[in-house]
């Protein structure tokens, strides 16, 4: 069954010029790209889409490290996308991450944790949606 999965590569990982590095491994690893582009969250658009962490502790920083510079925003297809995809980024806590993971190799800290992936097909619908029109997913 191919399935998709929703992904963003954070500003850190702009930041740090790993762009490359992380579609390389994403492609290794049997996704294809179906949507992708460099886009800039606004304040509005971050506090939109982590409205599920609006009473979170860390919802402030969130929505600051978000905007903070642009993120590379993709649709990305594979059986079983969703469960694959996060088992190839690894933990939200990159000191918790498996080794080989993307969150072990470039995130920082759980915060600024380089790699978006969703947690369902259901929210990757609405999170592709999101960042993307229907003409953009191919
Ligand atoms: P992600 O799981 O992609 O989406 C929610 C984000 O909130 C998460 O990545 C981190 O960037 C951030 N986050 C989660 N937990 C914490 C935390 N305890 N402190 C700061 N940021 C967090």
């Amino acid at each position: 069954r191919t399935d998709r999965t929703f992904t963003m590569l954070k500003p850190d990982a702009v930041e740090k010029g790993h762009i490359g590095a992380i579609l390389e491994k994403i492609n290794a690893s049997g996704f294809s790209i179906v949507a992708m582009k460099l886009t800039h969250m606004t304040t509005q658009d971050a506090q939109a889409f982590y409205a599920v962490h609006s009473e979170r502790p860390f919802y402030g920083e969130l929505v600051e490290y978000m905007t903070r510079g642009p993120i590379v925003a993709a649709i990305l297809e594979k059986e079983n996308a969703v469960e694959d995809f996060r088992t190839l980024i690894g933990a939200t806590n990159p000191a918790d991450a498996a080794e080989g993971t993307i969150r072990k190799l470039y995130a920082a800290s759980i915060g600024e944790n380089a790699v978006h992936g969703s947690d369902s097909d259901e929210n990757a619908a609405i999170e592709g949606a999101f960042h993307f029109a229907g003409r953009e997913m191919f």
